[in-house]
């Protein structure tokens, strides 16, 4: 099987290597690189043009690991017309439009895996996905974002200001190119959408979410919680209530003994607390290259080995 690679930034590099590592007979034909003059590796097979991958008969799975949502989704529509696989790390793109990916899959007969989309290296969806499908869920949360996770712990620790630890959290590469979207808490509310949409079944678009980031808080604030040995974190939260679905995303305060309390730097954790499991917790690295590129290999590795199913199969086919 030929793949193609859209995008060779830090998720696309971390992919291409763990790919290379792990399954050498997997061929990455054709990576998509935007800037003709940054150098890379001579034996990266890059193309500029796009329909080298999605019109490309031999190309039967792509890997989209571009940071614009916008022209991720173009693509995406393509990539699953053409009834090729698509393995997405966009959580905006797939936030916004996850009906209409599914549908589209489900229509031309191309499937969908967005697992890098959600938490990073943590295998939420395709747990969601088989594990607790028999499960009753009542409530998914925890801490989705891991640059707010990495500023507050940098705040808390450390002493230094937002803005500073913003600073660090893009020189590590853990922030969106637009950190608006990290520090507001958009990026958490696109990951909670995905998740609800999992858990629930239910299709809550990001923009409808309850949603408040980390950008008002200040190392007084922090100070103040941490003389209490408290700590301030962005909860992500999706729960039944009266059999509805709420929604928000929100700093909160967390104490001691609180199982997100010990969550810190750029890692995620999620709780999923079921009728009869009770609560479990799921954490691990929620950001950076290597860790994210573990999820879309994992995805790659899934389609590989699930070549006849028609299309990805959520909690819906059941
Ligand atoms: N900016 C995102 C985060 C990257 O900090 O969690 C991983 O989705």
């Amino acid at each position: 099987m030929k793949i193609g690679l859209i995008g060779y930034g830090c998720v696309g590099k971390g992919s291409y290597q763990i790919l290379k590592e792990k399954y050498p007979s997997v061929i990455v034909d054709k990576v998509l690189v935007k800037d003709k003059t940054k150098e890379r590796p001579s034996d990266l097979p890059i193309t500029f043009d796009v329909e080298d991958i999605i019109s490309n008969p031999e190309i039967d799975l792509v890997i989209e690991a571009l940071d614009d949502a916008e022209t991720a989704f173009i693509y995406a529509l393509e990539i699953l017309q053409q009834g090729k696989a698509l393995v997405t790390a966009n959580k905006k793109m797939v936030a916004e439009n996850l009906p209409l990916l599914i549908s589209t899959s489900r229509e031309y007969g191309g499937r969908i895996f967005y697992e890098a989309a959600v938490c990073g290296s943590i295998p939420i969806i395709q747990n969601l996905n088989s594990y607790y499908r028999s499960e009753k869920i009542k409530s998914i949360s925890g801490i989705l974002n891991g640059s707010t996770n990495y500023i507050l712990t940098l705040m808390y620790d450390e002493g230094i200001s937002y803005k500073k630890a913003l600073k660090e959290a893009q020189n590590k590469g853990f922030a969106e190119s637009d950190p608006t979207l990290d520090v507001e808490g958009y990026d958490a509310a696109n990951k909670l959408s995905i998740l609800c949409y999992e858990a629930f079944g239910e299709y809550v678009a990001p923009d409808n979410i309850t949603c408040s980031g980390i950008t008002t808080i200040t190392t007084a604030t922090i100070e103040l919680t941490k003389q209490e040995n408290k700590k301030i974190k962005l909860i992500a939260r999706g729960e039944l209530q009266n059999g509805k679905l709420v929604t928000s995303v929100k700093p909160e305060i967390v104490a001691p003994g609180n199982p997100l309390y010990n969550i810190d730097n750029e890692n995620n954790s999620v709780l999923i607390e079921g009728e009869y499991a009770g609560i479990q917790q799921l954490s691990g690295k929620g950001a950076g290259s290597l860790p994210t590129g573990l999820a879309v290999v994992g995805d790659v590795a899934k389609a590989l080995s699930a070549n006849k199913e028609p299309h990805v199969v959520t909690i819906h086919d059941l």
